[in-house]
Formats: C-alpha cells, sequence, structure tokens
C-alpha cells in the first residue's frame, strides 16, 4: 500500500494533544496533533504488546497511554515511559516509538495518510497528485479560471458529524464503486427523483486531474448551490459546496466487503448551530445528499450481483461519457501489473506496511503456514 489517502479535514485537530482515531484497509490507527502543529499518524497499536493506545474515537492528551500494561508514548510517538522497562539496561526506548503512519496536509486542510512502512514514502504526495492541490494554478498546469480549490474557505468549516455508507449495503467491491462515481452517465436514472431535476445535467463536465478526477455539478434551481465533486486515486473523495463538506474516507476489508465514512464538515458562516439554517441543512441539503449517497451505494451492491453471473466479460464504455471510466480502469491494471511482476520477480508477496524492524517474524509465519491456512493471520 504505497498510495496517499484522505483521511480527514484539519477543522478537527484544533490544539496540540487533539487526536482522532480512525480505521482505513482494515488498518486501525490515530493522528494526532503534536505540539509543534504537526498533524501526525500512527497505528494504533502499542509496541509491547500490540493493545491499542488509543480507545476513544477521539480526545484531547498530551501523552498517549496503552491500557494493558501503561507504556505511554508522546504525540511525536516517541515511547515516553515503560513501567519496570526503563531500568533494565538493554531497552533502548528509542527502538520503541509507535509505527508511523505518513501524513500530508494540503494547503487546503485535507489531511492525507500513507501506510508506506518505509521512513520515506516511496511514492510522493506529487508523484500522486501533481498540482490537484495547488492554491494557485498557473498556465502550465492546464488548470482554468474557476479551480474549485480557490473557492474552498479552509478556516469556515467546522465537523459536524459522520455518515456511514453501511446502510446503503456492504457486499460489493471498492471498484465496483469507484467505477460509477467517474461519470455522470448514471445520474439520469440512477438518482431519478433528484440529480435531473436539481442539477443541469447537460451542463456537467467532469476534468481530469493528475491524480482525481473532478465533477462539477451546477445548479438548476438556487436552492442548492454547485456542488465540486472530487474523486482521488486510487480511493476517497472530497465534496464540497457553498454550506458543505464531505471527506469520504474508505474502508474497504475484504474483497466482497467495502464501506465509508462521509466526514461531514458545516460553513459556519452560512448554517450556525443552533439555528433554522442548521434545521434547514439537515433535514435537506444532507438529506438530500445522503439519498444520492445511498443510491450510487446501492448501484454498486446490485452492479456487484450482476458481476457475479460471470456472462459479462467487458461492457461497452461509452467515449465521452465515460471517459474516466477508463482513465481509472487503466491506472488500476497498470499498477496491479507493475505490483504482480514486482512480486513474481522476488518470489515473494510485497506488503509495503510491514516495517522492516518487524519482517523478521518471517520464520513464525512460515510455522503457521505449515500448520494450515486457518492458523494464518
Ligand atoms: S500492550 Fe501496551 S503496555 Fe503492554
Ligand atoms: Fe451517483
Amino acid at each position: 500500500m504505497q498510495l496517499w489517502h484522505v483521511a480527514s479535514f484539519s477543522a478537527r485537530f484544533k490544539k496540540p494533544g487533539d487526536y482522532l482515531n480512525l480505521e482505513m484497509f482494515g488498518w486501525n490507527f490515530f493522528l494526532i496533533k503534536a505540539a509543534d502543529g504537526k498533524i501526525n499518524g500512527f497505528h494504533n497499536v502499542c509496541r509491547h504488546r500490540g493493545h491499542p493506545v488509543v480507545q476513544k474515537e477521539c480526545g484531547t492528551s498530551q501523552f498517549v497511554t496503552c491500557k494493558f500494561h501503561g507504556w505511554t508514548y508522546k504525540p511525536d510517538g516517541s515511547l515516553h515511559k515503560a513501567r519496570e522497562y526503563n531500568s533494565l539496561p538493554d531497552f533502548d526506548p528509542k527502538q520503541h516509538s509507535l509505527f508511523k503512519v505518513h501524513t500530508h496536509v494540503t494547503a487546503q486542510g485535507f489531511i492525507f495518510v500513507n501506510f508506506d512502512a518505509r521512513e520515506k514514502p516511496t511514492v510522493s504526495f506529487v508523484d500522486q497528485f501533481g498540482d490537484d492541490f495547488d492554491p494557485t494554478p498557473t498556465a502550465a498546469t492546464g488548470k482554468v479560471v474557476g479551480d474549485e480549490f480557490a473557492l474552498f474557505a479552509k478556516d469556515e468549516y467546522e465537523y459536524d458529524h459522520t455518515w456511514d455508507s453501511a446502510v446503503g449495503g456492504t457486499k460489493y467491491n471498492w471498484k465496483t464503486f469507484v467505477d460509477g462515481f467517474q461519470e455522470c452517465y448514471h445520474c439520469l436514472t440512477g438518482h431519478p427523483t433528484t440529480l435531473p431535476k436539481d442539477f443541469c445535467l447537460n451542463d456537467y463536465y467532469l476534468r481530469q486531474g493528475h491524480g482525481a478526477s473532478r465533477h462539477f455539478l451546477p445548479p438548476a434551481n438556487s436552492s442548492l448551490s454547485e456542488a465540486y465533486i472530487t474523486w482521488l486515486w486510487p480511493l476517497g473523495a472530497i465534496t464540497f459546496s457553498e454550506n458543505l463538506l464531505f471527506i469520504v474516507r474508505f474502508n474497504p476489508s475484504g474483497a466482497l466487503q467495502t464501506r465509508y465514512d462521509s466526514e461531514t464538515y458545516r460553513r459556519t458562516t452560512t448554517v450556525p448551530k443552533p439555528s433554522e439554517a442548521y434545521e434547514k441543512w439537515m433535514n435537506h441539503e444532507i438529506a438530500y445528499w445522503r439519498l444520492v449517497e445511498t443510491e450510487d451505494v446501492e448501484l454498486a451492491v446490485d452492479a456487484q450481483r450482476g458481476f457475479f453471473n460471470g456472462t459479462l466479460g467487458k461492457g461497452r464504455i461509452h467515449p465521452t461519457q465515460e471517459h474516466a471510466v477508463r482513465w481509472y480502469q487503466e491506472k488500476v491494471k497498470d499498477i496491479l501489473t507493475r505490483h504482480a511482476e514486482m512480486e513474481a520477480k522476488e518470489g515473494k508477496n510485497i506488503d509495503y506496511s510491514i516495517p522492516e524492524s518487524q519482517s523478521s517474524y518471517e520464520e513464525d509465519d512460515t510455522l503457521c503456514k505449515m500448520l494450515g491456512p486457518e492458523y494464518e493471520f
């Protein structure tokens, strides 16, 4: 897993010690703001015997303490105290820092993580996204006036709640969902009561970024504002409009098990809380987008059922309506091909998320494999 994924937004980390306990791709990790203002990420795994060091969903703490035996860590991940161990002559606390999850915060405050266990991620943020998040586009980048992130009012969004996509179903492959997110060809029939009525589907357009598909959906009436929907390669999305921000954080945990969290933020200047505007925002605008999202999840679940038949080898992709589907599928194929070739060359599974210091336990893995698949973890 060498790539960057959106995980949260800076409004959730106001002061040093603010932390957030998250799960993505089956990994439990947490983000925490250090005294120097940096947002750090760590696997939520105690270096002693593996107990999660953070228990609550979020909080504020200058140290995090593992409940099992009381080891304590600083917000920079270093081991602060290990009862009884600190007096052992061969115990080096520096060798027992929490396992790092790389973080990158964009100029807009979007927080990305990367689970590559190497000291420096193999794929840099710029390798993956180019100038997609540059706040000041230049002519050379090919960006045009109307760049949506130039409109983003970073300091005016407050966290409100998180929506769980599982309400629409979970039995689908994450790529099936992403295919649907690369086009609006499905908007007319897949969202019959919402998008065709409230947005100008004829004026919809999609611009390909370096590592992002950027959808622009102009409204047909004044009750909803223009929606800027950015799909992030390979998995994740950022949507914002005048009143809201969604950070879509994915957690696929198997070939046919996918769900995501939609961290939902409101614009404090237009939607104060509590207020009548807030009630309207929740009951009208947010409820509207939840219906659209639930429909998208249901489309993925149903398309997956179609794939189960095994009769459709390859569908016809429309050259203009669905060009980003092809862009996405080719990128997935390319990265998987390169990974498979590398594994074939090295003759073993390659998992970029395992720290080098932990890979010497392969002998134990071999024993478990000899005992049978039920003993593999
Ligand atoms: S497992 Fe955390 S202190 Fe022992
Ligand atoms: Fe959709």
